[in-house]
This record gives structure tokens, C-alpha cells and sequence, in this order.
């Protein structure tokens, strides 16, 4: 066994990223001490909280701490008292602009069930049978990137637009991302895209038919066009294996997909870039997919699995570490399983616990893991 020695960049972020992030280095810490490896973790500030000290959503020290790590790891951003819309900055901004920085072009968002998220979901018992699935998103281009644009017209009204860009190169390869994933699965992608309107979706599935012709045969691939799937996601969720879709479309269906899941709070994600040498496989950045949940934070009702979670997926993308990966997974299912959950799963009058404890008890199961 080797041991992995490591730096991890914190951005706690806005709401209840500082909360579900302390539980995230819990169960972090608790890897290193049971299976012998160092994770230094290293502190820096984005979105509301860069703007409140800096003025700047991702500043200077951000970006260097990012850059130099060997994955990073991130809570929330946002909140209504940075969202007003005639803002000059937005902790969204940080986000976005990280991104960029990473090059994490592939954001990897699993569906998997568990029984406590079952019992809460608002889909019937046998619509949730076989539902294990995984988005991934565009998470460098599209809308999200292009130019955007607002002016005043002659009658007295504005006009605003903003520039949708897809490139073959960008396309391939995030449908490699996720054909290769669905060669780990069970050999079926779904491109979701809206080529009976769009251009750069006509493009997305002429380049996602030839990728995966020529260099995934053993993939089966078929086209659902956006709304379609809007509707398939509750209808007949099982159906799908792996989705790879632009990046707004993917922001909206993996919010609407977490709803099968019970609560968006239990939902992880990792976002990839490019394949790259030293003790991380690639640049990875790791984030629960909900928000920085503004009503609830700082009351330790935040839900800390999403974020524990993509801890898991980091030590797995990032360094290999399947084991260690699969130990949190297993001591986050157990826990859950045990009755223990943050009050979003926890059933109409049932106790909750809070957000430490639940953490805390993560990081107890972890630590008396067989190694
Ligand atoms: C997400 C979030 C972000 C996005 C926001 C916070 C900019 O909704 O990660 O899904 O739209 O990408
Ligand atoms: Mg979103």
C-alpha cells in the first residue's frame, strides 16, 4: 500500500458550505489517520465571504492556493445578501472563474439511492427500482461563458442577450469523460440536447454519434432531446445509465434528478479536467451539488452527506484511493442506515440529529473500518 501525501485546498464558501465542509475534513482526517496517508488542507476564502474581505469573489490567494493543490474542495456559494441584481460582483462569479481556472471541464454528478432518501422521495416505491444513474455536465462553456450583453433601446426598454458556444474539441471531450464511464457501467449513454432547435446542439450530436462510433463501439448511445428528459427523469428514471449534456441543461436536470434522491443535501459531485502527471490523476474539484441554503445556515440542520460524499469521489478521482473512497461511502450508507440523518430525510415526526453529529459519527465508522 502506498501513502498518499497530499495538498487539498478548503474553500468553505457562503451559508452552509463552512458547516458541511467541517464534516467533510472530518471524514478526511479520519482516512488519513486509518489508512496512513497526509492530507494538508489549506484554507482560502471565495464567493460572499471573498467579496465581504476582499472585494473579490476569487482573489489572488485563492487562486494560488487552488492552482497549487492537488484537489480542492469546496462548500457553497451565494446568498440573498450578495445577490442583488444590480451587482457589480456575485459570489457565483468565484465559482464560475475557478472553474475556468481548473479547466474542470467534466462535472460528474452520481443519482444512487438510499433507503432513508427512498422512504422521503416523492416518486412512488417502484418507479424508484434500478435507479442508479450519473449526469455529466459541460462545465466550461455554453452560456455559462459566453458574451453577455445589456443596452437601452430607442424605445425606452433594454434588450439583454448572451452567447451560446460549443467547439467540437470541447464536446468530444467531455462525451469521452462519460463514455469511458459508461464503459465502467452498463454500456448505455443518453446526450440530452435540443437539436431540433439549437445549433450548437446539432452540433453536439453529430460530434457525440462519431465519438462514440469510433472510438466507444461497445457503448450503446442514444439522443433524448432536453424536455423529453425533463419528463423521463420522473417518469421512468431507471432507464438511464450514464447522461452527458451541456452545461445548463445539466444544471437544471441534476436539481430535478435530486429530488428522486429524497434531498438534494445527499448528492455529490466532481468536477474533471484534463489527464495530468503527479499525485493527482487530474484536476478535480469536489462539491456537494445543492447551495449555500441561506434559511437554514448556521443552524446545524445542513445535511453534510453531499459534501462527505464528494470527499469520496475526490480520494477516487483524484489519488485512487478506491478503498478509502468506498470506506466513507460505506460508513455514510451505514449511518443513514442506522436511523441517523439531518432533518431534510428525516421522516414526518421522526428526530433529526445535527449537522456535526452526524459527521462525527461518519468519521467513528471510518476510523473502525477494516483497513
Ligand atoms: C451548481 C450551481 C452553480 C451552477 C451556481 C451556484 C453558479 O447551481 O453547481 O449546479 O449553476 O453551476
Ligand atoms: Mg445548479
Amino acid at each position: 500500500m502506498r501513502d498518499v501525501k497530499a495538498r487539498i485546498a478548503y474553500l468553505p464558501g457562503d451559508g452552509v458550505g463552512p458547516e458541511v465542509g467541517a464534516e467533510a475534513l472530518r471524514a478526511l482526517q479520519a482516512v488519513g489517520q486509518h489508512f496512513g496517508h497526509t492530507f494538508d488542507v489549506e484554507e482560502a476564502s471565495i464567493g460572499g465571504a471573498a467579496i465581504d474581505a476582499y472585494g473579490d469573489p476569487l482573489p489572488p490567494a485563492t487562486r494560488a492556493v487552488a492552482e497549487h493543490a492537488d484537489a480542492v474542495l469546496l462548500g457553497a456559494v451565494g446568498g440573498p445578501r450578495w445577490s442583488d441584481p444590480g451587482a457589480a460582483v456575485r459570489p457565483e462569479q468565484g465559482l464560475l472563474e475557478l472553474r475556468r481556472l481548473l479547466g474542470t471541464y467534466a462535472n460528474v454528478r452520481p443519482l444512487q439511492l438510499f433507503d432513508a432518501g427512498r422512504a422521503i422521495s416523492p416518486l412512488r416505491p417502484e418507479r424508484l427500482v434500478g435507479v442508479d444513474f450519473v449526469v455529466v455536465r459541460e462545465l466550461t462553456g455554453g452560456l455559462y461563458y459566453g458574451e453577455k450583453h445589456r443596452d437601452r433601446g430607442s424605445d425606452g426598454g433594454e434588450t439583454a442577450w448572451e452567447v451560446c458556444t460549443y467547439t467540437t474539441a470541447e464536446i468530444e471531450r467531455v462525451v469521452r469523460v462519460a463514455a469511458q464511464l459508461a464503459r465502467s457501467r452498463r454500456q448505455r449513454l443518453t446526450s440530452v440536447d435540443k437539436a431540433n432547435v439549437l445549433e450548437t446542439s446539432r452540433l453536439w450530436r453529430e460530434v457525440t454519434t462519431r465519438v462514440v462510433r469510433d472510438e466507444f463501439p461497445d457503448v450503446v448511445l442514444d439522443h433524448v432531446l432536453v424536455d423529453a428528459c425533463a419528463m423521463f427523469l420522473i417518469r421512468e428514471p431507471a432507464r438511464f445509465d450514464v447522461i452527458v449534456t451541456e452545461n445548463l441543461f445539466g444544471d437544471i436536470l441534476t436539481d430535478e434528478a435530486s429530488v428522486i434522491a429524497g434531498s438534494i443535501g445527499l448528492l455529490p459531485s466532481a468536477s474533471l479536467g484534463a489527464e495530468r502527471s503527479g499525485v493527482a490523476r487530474r484536476a478535480g474539484l469536489y462539491e456537494p451539488i445543492h447551495g449555500s441554503a441561506p434559511d437554514i445556515a448556521g443552524q446545524g440542520r445542513a445535511n453534510p452527506v453531499g459534501m462527505i460524499l464528494s470527499v469520496a469521489m475526490m480520494l477516487r478521482a483524484s489519488f485512487e484511493l478506491e478503498s478509502e473512497a468506498r470506506s466513507i461511502e460505506a460508513a455514510v450508507r451505514s449511518t443513514l442506515g442506522d436511523g441517523l440523518c439531518t432533518p431534510d430525510v428525516a421522516a414526518t415526526g421522526e428526530p433529526a440529529c445535527r449537522t456535526d453529529e452526524f459527521g462525527r459519527e461518519v468519521a467513528r465508522r471510518i476510523l473502525q473500518a477494516r483497513p
